[in-house]
């Protein structure tokens, strides 16, 4: 079995890959990542000689590069992690968001079509739902909520999702989608809340809270994301949207306190800036689908994967100081330098 895993190089495809490399030994997994601001080799660096694995530095909108790789390894499958994945940027720059997340996942399911392939997967995201009230607990979304989005980021996402649809309809292409809510874990970008908090705690920098702290959003250990994506290219079904979440309702607030309490940093760093444009309230999803299909479950409760998540932010400095100090340092100014 061959594997093309986009995105390889970033947070949620990199821990694909070394799922994919540790669980499945006779699997050859080719990472294709042209490695943005969000992807980072060095995260590769445990896998790199690995006979099984092969990085290729391409873009997914160069069609002639993506035929040339199809042509060469003649993949079975491609999972399609590469995007521009960060809101605030979406906000900021929307137009890239519509290159890489919609014309680059049409070049891929072209090569598929080209070339033929077993199973095409988008790893798509919860946000194309919109989002919920916060005084409305008992709604969650399922994989017939309609498509709803309020970011560019969204907006990408859902076009490339109706498009992955589309290509299954018309062309009978053997796709699947999966909508994760919010991961977190090793190598998350530092510009995510997250890895954002626990860096600027580290630094004793203020902790920037949007607005007044309520959004809530549902957070899953990243490995039990590459677990669920695992089974639904393996057991799922063709033209299928999986959503994939472990009902971990969380608001930023409290996120942010208990990253202050387990590094033992003052409150009093947290500062509550201007919210973010049409910043979602809500995201809840109800994972009942691919539990029943396919028995998947969270296997990482929120206590655990926390403090496993700063373990590893606190052995690993060189990795995110070494993104903190380079070209992010000027988004940081841009961003929050006025805020
Ligand atoms: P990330 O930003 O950490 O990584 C994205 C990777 O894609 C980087 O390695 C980058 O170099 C690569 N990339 C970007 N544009 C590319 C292009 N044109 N060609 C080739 N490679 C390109 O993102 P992430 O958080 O790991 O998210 C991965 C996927 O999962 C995305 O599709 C995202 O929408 C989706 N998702 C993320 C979350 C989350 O919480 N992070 C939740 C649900 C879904
Ligand atoms: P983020 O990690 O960007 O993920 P998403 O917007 O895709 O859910 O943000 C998570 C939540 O944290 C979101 O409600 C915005 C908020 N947030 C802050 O309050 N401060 C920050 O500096 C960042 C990056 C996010």
């Amino acid at each position: 079995m061959t594997i093309i895993v986009t995105g390889g190089a970033g947070f949620i495809g990199s821990n694909f890959v070394f799922h994919m490399l540790g669980k499945y030994p006779d699997y050859r997994i080719i990472c294709l990542d042209c490695l943005t601001y969000a992807g980072n080799l060095s995260t590769l660096k445990s896998v790199m000689d690995n006979p099984n694995f092969r990085f290729v530095k391409e873009d997914i909108t160069n069609r002639e590069a993506v035929y040339k790789l199809f042509e060469e390894e003649k993949p079975d499958m491609v999972v399609n992690f590469a995007a521009e994945s960060h809101v605030d940027r979406s906000i900021e720059n929307p137009e890239i968001f519509l290159n890489t997340n919609i014309l680059g996942t049409a070049v891929l399911m072209d090569a598929c079509r080209k070339y033929g392939i077993k199973r095409y997967h988008q790893v798509s995201t919860d946000e194309v739902y919109g989002d919920l009230p916060l005084d409305r607990p008992d709604l969650f979304f399922t994989e017939e909520t309609p498509i709803h989005t309020s970011s560019p980021y969204s907006s990408s996402k859902a076009g490339a999702d109706l498009l992955v649809l589309a290509y299954h309809r018309t062309y009978g292409l053997p796709v699947s989608i999966s909508r994760c809510s919010n991961n977190y874990g090793p190598y998350h970008f530092p510009e995510k809340l997250i890895p954002l908090m626990i860096a600027n705690a580290l630094h004793d920098k203020p902790l920037p809270v949007y607005g007044k702290g309520e959004n809530v959003r549902d957070w899953l250990y990243v490995e039990d994301h590459c677990r669920a994506i695992d089974l639904v290219i393996h057991k799922g079904r063709e033209g299928e949207v999986y959503n994939i979440g472990g009902h971990n309702e969380m608001r930023n607030i409290d996120i942010v306190k208990m990253i202050c309490k387990e590094l033992g940093k003052p409150e009093s760093l947290i500062t509550y800036v201007t919210d973010r444009k049409g910043h979602d309230m809500r995201y809840a999803i109800d994972p009942t689908k691919i539990h029943n299909e396919l028995g998947w479950l969270p296997e990482t409760k929120f206590a655990d994967g926390i403090k496993k998540t700063i373990k590893w932010y606190l052995e690993n400095q060189e990795w995110w100081e070494t993104i903190i100090s380079g070209e992010y340092r000027n988004y940081y100014e841009k961003m929050y330098g006025n805020r």
